[in-house]
C-alpha cells in the first residue's frame, strides 16, 4: 500500500489515478503535465527515500532483455527493491522475445504473476505489441526507437542543475538515434529549446521530429534539426551526445566513424556552448570517440548523476504505474 505521503503527492498532482495501469513505450505516450509529475515524484524520492520504502510491498516486476545493459538492469532492480518489491531478470539475448512463443502468448501468461514488465529490444513494435496483449504496464527500457527511461533521467538532472528546464537550450550533437528520438521528445514536453546536430543520413526520424514539434507548439519549445555541430552548440546550457553506433549497429562502426568525427564533444566544441553549459551523456561512452576524457571526466560533466537519477526517476515512474488508486487497465 502506498505510504501516506505518496498519496498526498498523487492528490496534488492529479495524475496518479490517470497513470496506474498505463504503459510507457514512447516518451510520446505521456503529456507534458504527467512528465512534470513524473519528475516532481522523482525529485521527492531521491531526497527522502525512506517515505516510499513499502510503496510496493510485494509487487513482482519482470525485465525481458535482448541487449546488454548496466545501469538500466540495475537501477530496475535497485529501484523496485528498495519500494518494497521485486526484481525478476531474463536474460534475452540469445534469442529475440517471441521466437519460442507468440508475444501474445508470454503477455497471457505474465500478466497472471507480475505487476509490471519491463522490455528492451530491437525491435520497438515487440514493446507496443506487449503492451497491446498485456493488462498490466509495459516500460520500454530500450528500443531500436527510444530510450523513454533515459530521457526522464536526463531532464530530472538538468532541473536540479538549472531549477527550471522551460526555455533552457538542450543541444544533442551525434547520432540521431534513440536517444536523441526521446530526448528531442521530452525537450518539447518540457518546454525547453531543443536543437540536434546531426551528419547528413543520420537526422532523427521525420515522424518524430514533427511530433516533437507538435508538442512544441503547446509548450513553446522550438525543435531545430542541422548539421552544423558549432553552430549547434553554440550558446547552449547543456550538450549532450551518445555513441556513433548503438546497440544493434556495431556493424557500421568502421563506415560512421569518419562521418561521426566532427561531432565529437570535445574541449573546443564545448567551448562554443554557454560556459555554465553541463556535459551530458547515457553512457556506456565509447571514451576519445564521440566524447573526449578531458571532456567525459571534466568539471562540466554530469554523467554520473544523469546515471544516478536513472534509479530515483524510475522509481517515480513505477510508483506512478503501480501505485495508483486503481491497478491493471
Ligand atoms: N544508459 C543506459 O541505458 O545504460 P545501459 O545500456 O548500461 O543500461
Ligand atoms: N544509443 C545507445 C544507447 C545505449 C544506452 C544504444 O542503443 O546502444
Amino acid at each position: 500500500m502506498a505510504s501516506k505521503a505518496f498519496a498526498v503527492l498523487e492528490q496534488e498532482a492529479g495524475l496518479g489515478e490517470a497513470l496506474a495501469g498505463r504503459d510507457l513505450c514512447s516518451i510520446a505516450d505521456l503529456t507534458p503535465a504527467e512528465v512534470a509529475a513524473i519528475l516532481d515524484l522523482a525529485h521527492d524520492v531521491k531526497s527522502d527515500p525512506g517515505k516510499y520504502r513499502h510503496a510496493l510491498d510485494a509487487k513482482q516486476m519482470v525485465m525481458f532483455f535482448e541487449k546488454s545493459s548496466l545501469r538500466t538492469r540495475l537501477t530496475f532492480e535497485t529501484a523496485i527493491n528498495t519500494l518494497g518489491g521485486n526484481a525478476i531478470f531474463v536474460d534475452q539475448t540469445q534469442s529475440p522475445l517471441g521466437e519460442r512463443e507468440s508475444l501474445a502468448d508470454i503477455a497471457r501468461n505474465l500478466e497472471r504473476w507480475v505487476s509490471v514488465i519491463v522490455l528492451r529490444t530491437y525491435a520497438h513494435e515487440t514493446i507496443t505489441e506487449m503492451a497491446q496483449y498485456a493488462s498490466v504496464p509495459v516500460i520500454n527500457a530500450l528500443s531500436d526507437l527510444e530510450h523513454p527511461c533515459q530521457a526522464l533521467a536526463d531532464f530530472m538532472t538538468i532541473q536540479e542543475r538549472f531549477g527550471t528546464l522551460k526555455g533552457l537550450r538542450f543541444t544533442y550533437v551525434g547520432d540521431g538515434n534513440n536517444v536523441c528520438h526521446s530526448l528531442m521528445l521530452t525537450a518539447a514536453q518540457v518546454g525547453a529549446h531543443c536543437t540536434i546536430g546531426t551528419p547528413k543520413n543520420y537526422a532523427p526520424k521525420a515522424d518524430i521530429v514533427a511530433q516533437a514539434r507538435a508538442i512544441g507548439n503547446i509548450t513553446g519549445s522550438d525543435i531545430t534539426v542541422i548539421n552544423d555541430p558549432v553552430v549547434a552548440v553554440n550558446g547552449a546550457d547543456a550538450v549532450y551526445t551518445d555513441v556513433c553506433t548503438s546497440m544493434g549497429f556495431e556493424h557500421e562502426a568502421t563506415k560512421r566513424a569518419p562521418i561521426f568525427k566532427p561531432y565529437q564533444v570535445n574541449e573546443a566544441l564545448l567551448a562554443h556552448a554557454a560556459p555554465h553549459a553541463v556535459f551530458m551523456h547515457c553512457l556506456p561512452a565509447h571514451r576519445n570517440a564521440e566524447v573526449t576524457d578531458a571532456v567525459l571526466d571534466g568539471p562540466q560533466s554530469v554523467v554520473f548523476d544523469q546515471a544516478e537519477n536513472r534509479m530515483h526517476a524510475q522509481k517515480a515512474l513505477l510508483l506512478l504505474l503501480l501505485g495508483g488508486a486503481k491497478l491493471g487497465k
